[in-house]
């Protein structure tokens, strides 16, 4: 059911009231804690600013990578709200490292309208991912309405996720979830035909849900990457010293058996010995694939049959590499997919990117511009694409 969204509240509705605001600001840090790719922080700046332009005073909760219901230095948010200050420079943002404290709640009472702050990481806060309903009412203390567009972290049932959205009234959907959510729903219930599934990855234990949603509603389920081995292993086919999941062939076989011909393996691969001697890189047919190689890549032959597929389609739906993208020469077979998509927005098609390596290989390529929707969450969007509800997406207000 349709949920609301923040677009349906007025400047009088939001003046002078605290929006209390989850994203997912759960990006990529290296050793030094920089942040590699700020793609996340960018994405939720539209809600931002709709909320600072009409009047609302606006309090940001979000997670960063996995720390254990305590506060550790590696995990704070206090890079994110420099680089959020940066991508906000005419706005008013602030940092404050606690979140259920007086201190955090203090912070949000001296709120002027327009003002931004972010508090520190949810995750430093037992209770949090227990979605502990002491710790939900507390956070509710923290804003006079609510603004879920952390969509990345969606399907997680925690308390600034869900809990806290049954505390306040309204719990409204952000821009950018709303956008999320617009694009998987309309490729799953009214996709333009020929809709084309593209699934990589290396393996089929986390896709098997989404190949069974997807398959009877596409027209095509392109299988690459490391996966496409344990299909291989079904099949009787050699696989060299290629990944595989042993436990999962006798599943492969029985997918294979009921798909008929809409799930399509490579033709061809990409093998090496190891992804270091990328020089002696070769492409087999896949009933060939040397016994001492791996599986690096999709074949060329595969590649290009699979862009051909992707430019006669009108709805492409893409989600998992095809090799080891971040490996040259093992980059070609994803960068094909991408570069057939970006031709295939250009005829008009709609082409989505699920999060997660998808994501960032079409970023790597600079090629995300050129898609309909890249999505900003990897577990959440495959969570719905297998048909499951999103917690933090049932908890909102119905329209
Ligand atoms: C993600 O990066 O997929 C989301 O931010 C969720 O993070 P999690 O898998 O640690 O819950």
């Amino acid at each position: 059911m349709a949920k609301l969204t923040v677009r349906d509240l007025t400047a009088e509705q939001l003046r002078g009231r605290r929006a209390l605001v989850r994203v997912d600001f759960n990006v990529p840090l290296d050793e030094h804690g920089h942040i590699t790719d700020d793609t996340r922080i960018r994405a939720a700046i539209p809600t931002l600013e709709l909320l600072v332009e009409r009047g609302a005073r606006v309090v940001l909760l979000s997670h960063l990578g996995r720390p254990k219901g305590k506060p550790d230095a590696k995990y704070s948010l206090e890079p994110v709200a420099r680089r959020l200050k940066e991508l906000m420079p005419r706005r008013d943002v602030s940092f404050v490292e606690s979140t259920d404290t007086d201190e955090a709640q203090k912070a949000t009472m001296a709120l002027t309208d327009g003002q931004v702050v972010l508090l520190e990481n949810t995750r430093f806060l037992g209770g949090e991912e227990s979605n502990d309903p002491r710790l939900a009412r507390g956070l509710a203390q923290l804003g006079d309405l609510y603004v879920n567009d952390a969509f990345g972290a969606a399907h997680r049932a925690h308390a600034s996720t869900e809990g806290v959205a049954h505390h306040l009234s309204p719990a409204v959907a952000g821009l950018l979830m709303d956008r999320e959510l617009a694009y998987l729903h309309g490729a799953l219930e009214q996709p333009g035909h020929p809709f084309v599934a593209i699934l990589g990855g290396s393996k089929i234990s986390g896709k098997i849900d989404v190949i069974d949603a997807l398959l009877p509603k596409v027209d095509a389920l392109l299988v690459g990457g490391a996966m496409a081995c344990t299909f291989y292993k079904a099949m009787g086919l050699e696989i060299g010293k290629s990944l595989v999941e042993p436990d999962r062939v006798e599943m492969a076989k029985e997918l294979l058996e009921q798909a008929g011909t809409r799930l399509i393996l490579p033709h061809d691969a990409t093998v090496a010995a190891d992804l270091k001697s990328g020089a002696s890189a070769r492409a087999v047919p896949r009933d060939g694939i040397p016994a001492d190689m791996a599986m690096l890549d999709i074949g060329p032959r595969t590649a290009e049959s699979y862009a051909r597929a992707i430019l006669s389609a009108r709805t492409v739906l893409w989600n998992g590499p095809m090799g080891v993208f971040e490996t040259p020469p093992f980059d070609k077979g994803t960068r094909a997919i991408a570069d057939a998509m970006a031709s295939a927005t250009g005829r008009g098609a709609t082409t989505i990117v699920g999060g997660g390596d998808s994501a960032a290989a079409v970023e790597q390529f600079g090629l995300a511009p050129k898609m309909s929707h890249v999505s900003t969450g990897g577990g959440a969007s495959l969570e719905f694409l297998e048909g499951k509800a999103l917690p933090g997406v049932d908890a909102l207000t119905e329209r």
